[in-house]
């Protein structure tokens, strides 16, 4: 009898690996880039008032949502389709555009959902080289081919953190044929100093931009899956003639409703982050003489990359000594990352207790 076996191409997939998180002691989690302030308080009530219509389905279009949306960051809410996560819409939009013997593009350090979604519909991922952990715009269009129908880019990035200029974006989906969609994944675009409509001015002026934002992250509702996506009439089309019918709970509907109409927490956190992330920036820059680069960052983490020139000071051996003191923060070896350590910004006592806690790490292993 043959055996049940899956698709080739599925089976060379390595499953997402998720930030650790805590066991029977407990541990910081600094590994997942949440809001360490938790979500606006009209959140979490609007999602208690739901709980007693449990027994109903969500609205299918999330309808209100994308109302409140489109009138929050002034679009066109028929062109806004929700997702579970935006990680539904990243793999929705490789599923709606690429198939065997396509091609899609994403950056060396890039989110590690783009090679799943790509390999899950048979197609091949294509890997750009960075300028300092950094888009290289012009190594993304060297490996443009007839092939290419999809181009992944993070901005801010993840997990480097790094932000890449407008008019380097601008200048990418300038030179892609029209017949490659470009995703503009913006997970972290909240937190970005300028998070103006230029952002969303690319695809409503372009009919191959997709551009991916989540509630997971500055609105602190990641345990909902709430996603969104805004782009050409076109795209909207094919990608709800594929989602799920009942994608986005009503639960996660309502918080997210409300969520965006208390800015006040928005602006709150994009403030504790920046005051956070400064410190911790200065904090490690004045470790550098352990071997530790720590890039400059626009979302709420910063990768930290190890000389690796001693045994005891690599990010390897740092990320278990952590563990132990009770740090979680994202060792990423299969991204390529084996000498980085990306550190979500958590709370004052997170931040200071992880900062003595490296120090000490250090301090007992000496310079390189
Ligand atoms: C760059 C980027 N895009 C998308 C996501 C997916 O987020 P979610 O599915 O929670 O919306 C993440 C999550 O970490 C991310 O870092």
């Amino acid at each position: 009898m043959s055996k049940l076996t899956p698709k080739p191409y599925i089976s060379e997939i390595h499953a997402y690996i998720p930030g650790k998180a805590g066991g029977a002691k407990p541990m910081a989690k600094l590994s997942a880039n949440e809001n360490p302030l938790g979500c606006s308080k009209d959140a979490s009530e609007a999602a208690a008032k739901e709980r007693a219509n449990f027994a109903r389905y969500p609205n299918p279009a999330a309808h209100d949502l994308r109302e409140a949306l489109a009138d929050h960051y002034g679009l066109e809410s028929d062109l806004i389709v929700c997702g579970t996560g935006s990680d539904e819409l990243l793999n929705l939009a490789a599923q709606g555009y690429a198939g065997q013997g396509d091609e899609i593009i994403h950056v060396r350090y890039g989110f590690a959902v783009y090679e799943i979604a790509t390999r899950k519909v048979g197609a091949t991922p294509i890997i750009a080289t960075d300028i300092d952990y950094g888009t290289d715009v012009d190594a993304i269009l060297d490996l443009v081919t007839d092939k290419t129908r999809l181009v992944f880019l993070a901005n801010p990035n993840n997990p480097t953190g790094t932000l890449t200029a407008q008019s380097e974006i601008e200048r990418l989906q300038a030179a892609l044929p029209k017949n490659c969609l470009f995703v503009l994944d913006q997970a972290y675009g909240e937190y970005m100093d300028d998070d103006g409509p230029q952002a969303f001015n690319l695809a409503r002026e372009h009919d191959n931009v997709l551009i991916t934002r989540t509630f997971s992250k500055i609105y602190g509702l990641a345990a909902e899956r709430i996603g969104w996506a805004y782009g050409h009439t076109d795209i909207i089309d094919t990608i709800n003639r594929i989602r799920g019918p009942f994608n986005v709970t009503t639960i996660g509907q309502a918080a997210a409703i409300a969520a965006l109409k208390d800015q006040q927490f928005v602006t709150d956190s994009r403030a504790y982050n920046i005051k956070w992330r400064d410190w911790m920036m200065q904090e490690l820059e004045s470790l550098s003489n352990y071997g530790l680069t720590a890039i400059p960052s626009a979302g709420n983490f910063i990768m930290v990359i190890f000389a690796d020139r001693n045994d005891r000071l690599n990010a390897t051996s740092v990320n278990q000594a952590l563990m132990e003191a009770g740090y979680i923060v994202r060792h990423l070896p299969s991204q390529g990352l084996t000498n980085g350590l990306r550190i979500t910004i958590g709370t004052e006592e997170e931040n200071q207790g992880f900062m003595d806690a490296l120090r000490s790490i250090l301090e007992a292993n000496g310079t390189i």
